[in-house]
């Protein structure tokens, strides 16, 4: 086995579409046993999973390729290849993936999580610039892009907001994207017009990530809350087809959410609860787009509806920097996702989603943080899972994510076990 055997089983179970309780009945071991080899190596209750059980799996597995192969014909070639944009190894809008290359892509940064979590270093993108170009605030997204990008061993090279940029003395994006294209390897933007990004991918042959579009779309956040839910349903034993899913907020204009309910339209059978103050519904070309797959959306204005037996809450900003005439000033007490109403309409098993920044100043009513020691809360999950698949983004649009596995070495410093103070015990370690 090539890879380490928590990217091999995880991979397997999501090639198979098994929970962790069916997989392990599946391969005739108990779950407690299975859970042992899904630990990270190095971790103190890890165990060695048998030879004859890698064996036993890579049969299932490549048993059930096979029979997907004869059912899907155009599964061939590099993974940037099959998600271009036009041709080009860009990255703009979440309508480039399928359920396979999404999945794809997860491996991939399954492959990353021991750089992500400082076990290991790599350089496969020694020598290689990043420009992370960004026209709009941005803590997370901008940061997370660029260490991604720093630990696969590139650099990087920023600019923020219009007023340090020459688009200030009134370059266009052509010009803009053209010249950048000669000082890197590759482009992360943030614009705060829909469709701004596409523009400045039209002006390069560079790969290009949108790092957010206005109120468009926001690809790779909708990429790391897909995964986020993936691994949070895989420690749950639940799966991800037929699940319940609540969204909450300003759906009007949060491009997270724009991105995030397509990407699940990908899976089969889901129910979409969009729970927003009126005037900030959900845009009827998304709802059509995602109604076309069967899924069940229900809207409503009433939190205590909405969230009622939900398994994913996904708790958005009011976007006020992007209000053009809007009557609503914001949240009112009753959109405010807070650990009564968590308690109140739904199980144990339910996670909280964010993407972050809440606001969390007096009356703004975003996601409550008297949730902050609650294990439900996942949002810092969330945030730590930007890394990895930020890198396997970089990792496939520059096409060395082969090159990875064999370019793994221990660090040399030792990062604390938990990152943050309130961590839940599984944090990281599933
Ligand atoms: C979001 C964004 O910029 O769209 N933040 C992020 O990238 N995680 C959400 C927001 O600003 O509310």
């Amino acid at each position: 086995m090539s890879v380490s055997q928590q990217v091999f089983l995880r991979d397997a179970m999501r090639r198979l579409n098994l929970t962790r309780d069916i997989f392990a009945t599946r391969i005739g071991v108990k779950r407690r046993a299975l859970d042992t080899w899904l630990l990270p190596e190095g971790s103190q209750e890890f165990r060695s999973m048998p030879e004859v059980v890698t064996r036993f799996v890579t049969e299932i597995v490549e048993n059930d390729s096979l029979l997907q192969k004869y059912a899907q014909s155009a599964q061939s070639g590099p993974l940037r290849d099959r998600i271009a944009y036009q041709g080009k190894h860009q990255l703009l809008s979440v309508d480039q993936f399928s359920r396979e290359s999404v999945e794809e892509l997860f491996r991939v940064a399954d492959l990353m999580q021991p750089i992500a979590r400082r076990q290991k270093v790599s350089r496969v993108l020694e020598g290689a610039v990043l420009g992370n170009l960004f026209f709009e605030a941005s803590t997370r997204t901008r940061v997370s892009f660029g260490a991604a990008f720093c630990r696969l061993g590139g650099s990087v090279c920023d600019t923020t907001g219009f007023t340090f940029s020459s688009m200030a003395k009134g370059e266009s994006i052509y010009d803009t994207s053209r010249v950048m294209s000669g000082y890197v390897d590759a482009m992360v933007i943030r614009h705060p017009e829909k469709g701004s990004v596409a523009e400045f991918a039209e002006a390069t042959n560079i790969p290009v990530v949108n790092g957010g579009d206005g109120p468009g779309e926001h690809p790779s956040q909708a990429l790391l809350d897909l995964y986020t839910i993936l691994t949070e349903f895989s420690r749950l034993g639940k799966l991800l087809d037929g699940a319940h899913i609540a969204l909450v907020g300003d759906l009007k204009y949060g491009r997270t959410v724009h991105s995030l309910i397509k990407l699940l339209a990908l899976y089969r059978g889901l129910t979409f609860t969009l729970v927003s103050p009126r005037g900030l519904e959900m845009p009827d070309y998304i709802l059509e787009q995602t109604g076309r797959l069967g899924h069940t959306i229900e809207q409503t204005n009433s939190l205590a509806e909405g969230l009622k037996g939900a398994d994913v809450i996904y708790a958005t900003r009011v976007q006020k920097e992007r209000f053009v005439g809007e009557e609503v000033e914001g949240y009112t007490a009753d959109f405010q996702v807070n650990k009564a109403m968590v308690d109140q309409c739904c199980g144990p098993d339910v996670i909280v989603m964010h993407p972050l920044p809440r606001d969390s100043r007096e009356g703004a009513h975003d996601l409550s943080v008297d949730l902050n020691h609650d294990s439900r809360l996942a949002i810092f999950r969330q945030t730590d899972n930007g890394i990895p698949v930020r890198m396997a983004i970089f990792a496939v649009l520059l096409g060395v994510e082969g090159l990875v596995q064999h370019s793994l070495r221990d660090v040399t410093w030792s990062p604390p076990s938990h990152l943050g103070p309130d961590d839940s015990v599984f944090h990281g370690l599933d």
